[in-house]
This record gives C-alpha cells, structure tokens and sequence, in this order.
C-alpha cells in the first residue's frame, strides 16, 4: 500500500464543480432508491440512470472504465445483491423481497468525479441484514468522522474498521476507499483497516471517496466469470456505503449526500 504520493488539494474553483458532480450522483441514487422494488431488474435501474444522466448532461464514471488487464465496465451503476460485494453488472435479475441492494454511482462534470454506494433493503428484510446496513452506514461516518486537517490518512480505515469489528463483522480488504477529483480514482489509497496514525496528514481541499465493504462472515473475495463481481468466498451477506467527502477546516463536508441520502 502506498501513501507516498501528492494527494491533490483542490482550490476553491474546482471545489465548486466537485460540489455539482456530487450533488448529481446523490440526486441520481435518490432516484434509483426510489424506483428499486420487488420485480424490478437491475439493468431497469441502470437504464434509469442513464437515462437521468443523458437529461442532466453529465457523463458517467463508471461505463466504460477499464484498469489494464480488465474489460471496460459495461453499466453506469455497479449493482450487488446480497452475497456480492460490489462490482455487480446489472441485466436480467429481477429484485425480490428481502434481497440486500447495493448500488454504486459515479458521474463527471466539466472533469470532475463524483462517487457513491448505497445499500437498502428490497421489501422486508432479515433483522441480520437490516443489523448489518446499520453497521455499515455507521462504520462510514465514523471513517468520515476522522477527516479533519491533521489527523492522518490511516485514521479513516482505522476507525471503519473498528466500527465493523465491534459489531462481529469483518471488512473488505481487496478494495479501499481514494482520492477522487479529476479522476475516479487518485491517491491516496484508503483501505478500510489498519493502524492509525500513518500516511500522509489531511488538509483542507482533498477529498476523499470513503467506502466500507463490511461482511456478515468472512471477507475473503472471489470475483465470478464475468471477470468484475466480487462476491464473498463464503456467500455470505455484504453491505456498502460510499461517500465523497471533503476536508475543510471545519471538518468533513459530505459533496454526495442531499435531503434523505444515507
Ligand atoms: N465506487 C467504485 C470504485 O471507486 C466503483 C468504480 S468501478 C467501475 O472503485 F468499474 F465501475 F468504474
Ligand atoms: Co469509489
């Protein structure tokens, strides 16, 4: 892992367009939020979004992404049910009640990133599930909680993972949280564990996409055939909430979260 490079600080400017980006993607998974119900397809719901992207004029972050070595991600939302992590390819299933939905959503505007995940339950769900979307919620803002200038980079993981942990659940550790602005993805690294107090020290102007994954069981990760689906080795239930969050000198100011966002 490395917490060597610059992390971009962005000025006020660029902070303004961050700000559009990010209210987009959280109006967007308003909207998604909505619509999801028992008999509903995930591809239903990826059409929706991309539609909602075509009428606002942004462009998504997600389609056609490619890091070397993988095929472009085909979707506008990563859309993962229950046993999946993330990553999840949206098509043909149909949602049904008591099914755990995370969805994940990113658009740019005028070259600035936005990034966000949402889990809900579909119709009623396991009071083991419902436990778990609360844990995961918390173990974010508690990892969101830490972003004030001068704490370190290591503070968030640290305190998700202490979040998750007291609760008996465990995180993720094949995927982290990062720096987003000009592109999705840019240092630094954050994964969701690990000691405190180590990397580089936070200042007002970097932002960050913090993004617990948090398992009913084990963490360890298998990706299925289609090459992006990250499921859980033991199939077992798995949640994830991501915002985009800046450092001010105040503290953390969450870009992707409007009126009844997670
Ligand atoms: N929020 C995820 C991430 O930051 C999703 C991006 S993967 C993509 O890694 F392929 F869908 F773009
Ligand atoms: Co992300």
């Amino acid at each position: 892992m490395s917490y060597g490079e610059r992390i971009p600080v962005k000025s006020r400017r660029e902070l303004e367009v961050m700000r559009v980006a990010a209210r987009h993607v959280a109006e967007i998974l308003m909207e998604l939020r909505a619509l999801a119900a028992p008999g509903v397809t995930t591809g239903e719901l990826d059409a929706a979004a991309m539609e909602s992207i075509r009428r606002r004029g942004v462009k998504s972050s997600f389609k056609g992404y490619g890091p070397h070595g993988l095929p472009a991600y085909p979707a506008a939302v990563c859309i993962s049910v229950n046993e999946e992590i993330v990553h999840g390819i949206p098509g043909g299933r149909e949602l049904k009640d008591g099914d755990l939905l995370s969805m994940d959503f990113g658009v740019h505007v005028d070259g600035f990133h936005g990034d966000s995940a949402v889990t809900v339950p579909i119709g009623t769900v396991s009071g083991e599930a419902r436990a778990l979307l609360d844990a995961t919620r918390d173990s974010l803002y508690r990892g969101i909680d830490q972003m004030v200038p001068g704490n370190r980079v290591s503070d968030i993981g640290h305190a998700v993972q202490q979040r998750a942990e007291e609760a008996g659940y465990s995180v993720v550790k094949e995927f982290v949280g990062h720096g987003i602005g000009r592109s999705l993805h840019e240092s630094p690294q954050i994964p969701n564990y690990g000691p405190p107090g180590r990397g580089a020290r936070m200042r007002p102007g970097m932002t960050f996409a913090i993004e617990p994954m948090v398992c009913i069981g084990e963490s360890d990760v298998e990706i299925l055939d289609d090459d992006w689906t990250a499921v859980t080795a033991d199939r077992s239930l798995s949640a994830h909430f991501e915002h985009t969050v800046l450092v001010t000198e105040n503290g953390p100011e969450i870009l992707t979260k409007v009126d009844g966002s997670h």
